[in-house]
């Protein structure tokens, strides 16, 4: 299975022109699997609730998630991309999943980050694992990794490889996904961003080094901190089916929840 991540610099309300760019790029690479950035068609740095209630979309029936589901028919491939999404009267940063035969399903981002509390709603689903024949993903957005609660759940419910689309401004997450991913024996595929947004007196810039990690622990593959780049590798499904450390420890059987604090 050959699965890779799209690091590119979207835009801030561009819709249209943001996924025309994502397809080239994502035309641009054999894949299964492929994952963007968090909020890859609108761009991150919000000013106002006005102005993401005009960006965000319904899904699936959106402009986003159809063009995506488009790509994936096309490519014959999955995708997992960050989106804003419109239900009702509430906004999430979310992330639909697609694939050969169409919209598959949408994860609402659980842990707000920073500012995000002020536009969106926190995600009010469960961690979702989708099975896609040759191999099961969970996904979650960016700030998610930091507890590791997201990434546990995820695999506890069975997901291979975990789709990751990011916005990272912090430089932590790109090295601890190492940790995530081996106490989680799973792939993850961060997909950042890269570039700087400045609007009014705000700015932000991504720290990009889109990545894949072994259920090992060995870094696959990382992309530069600031080019524009969409990649794909091989991996073995295979590894992230065995829990095992060594003869003596799987790192599921030997969990002892009954002694964790859930307070
Ligand atoms: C983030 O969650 N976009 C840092």
């Amino acid at each position: 299975m050959k699965v890779g991540f799209v690091q590119f610099s979207p835009v801030f309300g561009q819709v249209e022109d943001n996924i025309s760019r994502a397809e080239c790029f994502i035309e641009s690479v054999e894949a299964d699997l492929l994952v963007l950035p968090e909020l890859f068609n609108t761009g991150y740095l919000i000013t106002s609730r006005e102005e993401i209630e005009k960006l965000a979309e319904p899904v699936p029936s959106g402009i986003t998630t159809e063009a995506l589901s488009e790509m994936a028919s096309r490519r014959s491939c999955y995708l997992v991309a960050g989106i804003a999404e419109r239900d009702d009267d509430k906004i999430y940063n979310s992330a639909v999943c697609v694939g050969p035969h169409g919209f598959i399903g949408a994860y609402r981002k659980i842990h707000l980050f920073s500012e995000e509390k002020n536009w969106f709603s926190p995600g009010n689903r469960e961690f979702q694992v989708y099975d896609i024949g040759v191999c099961r993903i969970g996904i979650m957005i960016c700030f998610d990794w930091i507890f590791p609660e997201s990434m546990r759940t995820l695999s506890l419910k069975g997901a291979h490889v975990i789709c990751h689309p990011s916005n990272l401004v912090l430089p932590f997450c790109q090295d601890a996904m190492k940790t995530r991913s081996l106490e989680n024996r799973v792939y993850s595929i961060t997909a950042n961003r890269t570039g700087s947004e400045e609007r009014g007196d705000k700015k932000l810039s991504y720290t990009g080094k889109s990545q894949v990690m072994s259920p090992e622990a060995e870094l696959i593959i990382r992309s530069g901190d600031d080019t524009e780049e969409a990649h794909a590798v091989a991996i073995d499904i295979s590894k992230a089916e065995k829990k095992l450390l060594n003869e003596y420890n799987d790192l599921f059987k030997d969990r002892r929840p009954e002694f964790y604090f859930i307070p």
